[in-house]
């Protein structure tokens, strides 16, 4: 059995930061984001019963260390649950940079469940499949259905499931600006950052302030309102980031080129030009902005680095397989 999946990454509007110590990536906070279509991983996953050992090839490169131990971790949770043992041989690739600022192990885990859940034989609807896709990555369950996707906080499987809140039709003309400013690898993980969040005396604040937020952003999204969104897309990133910077040891994933960089959207915007950011753990900026004003965020934003400009996406799907 050989099946080639793909998925998109996903930008969060709410973001998902902290999570349950026991494991199970089960996150306290909702989060919601919508899926890029043009930053996709596609997957090959092959059966091979001759091997004694997974062989995980990521942009076309042997994987070791963490990332192999990751992903056949997540190869034998399928494989339990199919009760077998057969390891594969696995391709992954992206077609966005590593170290982009564009979290690959949300495409790259939600591409890896539709895979191994088919070559496996699990048979799973959209909501396990994202179920499944947490395990390896939080972000990873928002990948699985198509455009723009919530995130339930959860203690439990049957509550932390990611689900589609409109297609990615619904709002065709929502850009992605995503202004590369550093292509280095981050120092602290998003898994070790999450342990952290406990120790900021910010957190409790942040928990207790998401759910109002959330609330804004499904209503900007139902009313295609980009004011609204954006705005609450801002007020969340620096909330989390307000949270990093105030852990124990302190995180701060900006440089000097992304404070610049705000203060440019922030300008920017005084002058007409819509545009409002968004920061994950790193220094990469996103400016959330509609097709109108794309162009000229692209062209205002250029001296700070690449400049790539996406869109809404579809979800992870199955794009060939034979046996
Ligand atoms: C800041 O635990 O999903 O991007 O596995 O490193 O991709 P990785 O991270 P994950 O945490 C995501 C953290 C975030 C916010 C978000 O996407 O919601």
């Amino acid at each position: 059995m050989r099946v080639t999946t793909r998925a998109c990454a996903n930008i969060a509007f709410i973001k998902y930061w902290g999570n349950r110590p026991e494991g199970g990536n089960f996150p306290l906070n909702p989060s919601i984001s919508m899926n890029l279509a043009d930053c996709l991983t596609t997957t090959t996953l092959q059966l091979e019963s001759s091997l004694k050992e997974d062989s995980i090839v990521i942009n076309g490169t042997p994987a070791a260390g963490k990332a192999a131990l990751r992903t056949s971790k997540f190869l034998d949770e399928a494989r339990h649950r199919a009760g077998v043992s057969t390891k594969a041989i696995l391709h992954s690739s992206n077609n966005f940079p590593t170290g982009s600022g564009i979290a690959s192990s949300a495409s790259g885990f939600a591409a890896l469940a539709v895979a191994a859940a088919r070559a496996y034989g699990i048979n799973l609807g959209t909501d396990d499949l994202s179920r499944l896709a947490r395990l390896g990555s939080g972000s990873a369950a928002r990948s699985v259905p198509a455009g723009f996707v919530e995130l339930a906080e959860g203690r439990a499987n049957e509550q932390a499931v990611a689900r589609q809140l409109a297609p990615e039709t619904h709002w065709p003309e929502l850009r992605d600006v995503i202004v590369i400013c550093s292509t280095s690898e981050k120092a602290i993980s998003s898994a070790d950052g999450h342990h952290l969040a406990h120790s900021s005396e910010m957190y409790p604040a942040r928990l207790a302030a998401v759910p109002e937020r959330a609330e804004r952003v499904r209503a900007a999204i139902k009313d295609r309102d980009l004011k609204t969104l954006g705005e609450a897309s801002e007020e969340d990133a620096l909330s989390m980031h307000a949270v990093m910077m105030t852990s124990i040891p302190p995180l701060l994933y900006w440089t000097a080129r992304t404070v610049e960089i705000i203060h440019k959207v922030w300008e920017l915007r005084k002058k007409g030009i819509m545009g409002y950011f968004t920061i994950d753990a790193g220094p990469n900026v996103h400016v959330i902005t509609t097709e109108e004003f794309a162009q000229s965020l692209q062209k205002a934003l250029s001296s700070f680095g690449e400049v790539r400009v996406d869109r809404p996406g579809p979800g992870a799907a199955i794009i060939e397989e034979s046996t």
